[in-house]
């Protein structure tokens, strides 16, 4: 007997990057070291006084559902900070919900406002959910490219070539995974004017707001006049709080576009976690301290990684100002991106994603995380520039080993 899946997942696939996965698994079994750039997370343990307040909770019987839309504690944290760090407003009891992750918040958004056929713009390349996560609510994802002539910035000309009637969302990410990229408020202004004028809904993945560098800004599109009533922001605690394992985010925004969410994520996980919510008011009230440490980390990381792709030949990569990734060209080296992971796992002994992960217009790229340690990235492009030596003289029969 075969049983059929539904027809919404007919075209989803698992994700494009296991094989990779699954040889340098093969290749740990075998006893050879890896460094790894893969992984999308930070490295850090999360800080001591959210572990204590999560498990004070614990301890004092907190184990039970919450209320669907989260603990008032955290909704109202959560409200003072989008007020004091972001200069948005919103009602702690109509206006937040929290999720499993942020990511649990952008499917209930996505499923609370997209229709079938509704189309839904997505810069390219870009974290790939979006576009799988519309797909499965039966949207369709418009690519928007982002050229590395411009550093990844969202061309605000791009986005009003993909503007027809079945338009009703676009997604933004600033700071940008993967390749770093914060948006301008210059830019999005523009973009505002554009949502308003085709009366889009925007949907502001803000995860990575706090991993920013040197003295660039983040600023949420929904502070901008006119763009609260249309704005979902999406934040969580995964990325500066080192605490993805945890699962907990948050949509927020006016009521009109937060209470259908809440009905998405009812009916899906009816809460989040009862004491990981406990934890997550502490990250937001306690010490900041842990969080500036961690960034600046990544920062002399950054600069270490950008350092020494930028010695080597056929490569060329744009400085990353947020998140923790860079997105170097390797378009001279003349393999695909596919190709091109595949080769830095067995030359070079690094893990990493190659930009089609992230959609068509990241052929051609890598993403390198650099949430492993200063020493690691060190050896790491050591190697990588011995393999790129060795390719040139060999050509890429290399491969082919
Ligand atoms: C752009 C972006 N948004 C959301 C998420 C998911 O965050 P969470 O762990 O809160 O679900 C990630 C995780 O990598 C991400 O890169």
């Amino acid at each position: 007997m075969t049983i059929s899946t539904a027809t919404r997942l007919s075209k989803i696939p698992f994700s494009s990057i296991r094989e990779i996965f699954n040889e340098a698994n093969e290749m740990e079994k075998r006893g050879i070291k890896l460094t790894h750039m893969e992984i999308g997370r930070p490295d850090f343990d999360t800080p001591l006084h959210i572990k204590a307040a999560a498990n004070d909770a614990l301890q004092k019987g907190f184990v039970h559902y919450t209320a669907n839309q989260g603990i008032p504690e955290l909704r109202e944290v959560i409200a003072e900070k989008l007020k004091l760090e972001n200069n948005v407003t919103v009602d702690p009891n109509k206006g937040v919900v929290v999720s499993v992750g942020c990511k649990e918040a952008i499917v209930g958004a996505i499923f609370a406002f997209i229709n079938p056929g509704d189309e839904v713009l997505i810069p390219d390349p870009a974290w790939l959910e979006y576009q799988y996560i519309v797909e499965l609510a039966g949207g369709i994802p418009v690519s928007i490219p982002l050229h590395e002539t411009e550093g990844f910035i969202l061309r605000p000309n791009d986005v009003r070539d993909k503007l027809n009637q079945r338009t009703k969302m676009i997604i933004l990410n600033s700071p940008h995974n993967p390749t770093g990229s914060v948006l301008p408020e210059k830019i999005l202004k523009e973009i505002a004017e554009i949502a308003i004028e085709a009366n889009l809904l925007v949907l502001s993945d803000e995860i990575y707001e706090k991993l920013i560098y040197g003295e660039v800004k983040h600023v949420s599109i929904a502070s901008l006049p006119g763009m609260f009533e249309r704005t979902v922001i999406i934040n969580g605690f995964s990325k500066a709080y080192a605490m993805d394992g945890w699962r907990l985010g948050y949509a927020a925004g006016p009521e009109e576009l937060i209470q259908p969410i809440l009905k998405v994520h009812q009916y899906n996980t009816s809460s989040a976690t009862s004491f990981a919510q406990y934890g997550a008011v502490a990250a937001y009230i306690g010490s900041q301290e842990p969080v500036y440490e961690m960034v600046k980390e990544f920062d002399n990381r950054r600069q270490l990684l950008i350092n020494r792709l930028l010695e080597m030949e056929n490569v060329s990569c744009v400085v990353p100002e947020g998140a923790f990734y860079v997105f170097p060209s390797f378009k001279e080296v003349g393999m695909s991106s596919k190709e091109l992971a595949t080769f830095l796992l067995r030359e070079a002994q690094i893990a990493c994603v190659p930009g089609s992960a992230f959609g068509q217009y990241g052929e051609g790229y890598i993403r390198m995380a650099y949430s492993t340690d200063y020493e690691q990235i060190n050896q790491a492009m050591d190697r990588l520039d011995l393999a790129l030596k060795q390719l040139r003289v060999k050509g890429n029969s290399i491969l082919e080993v």
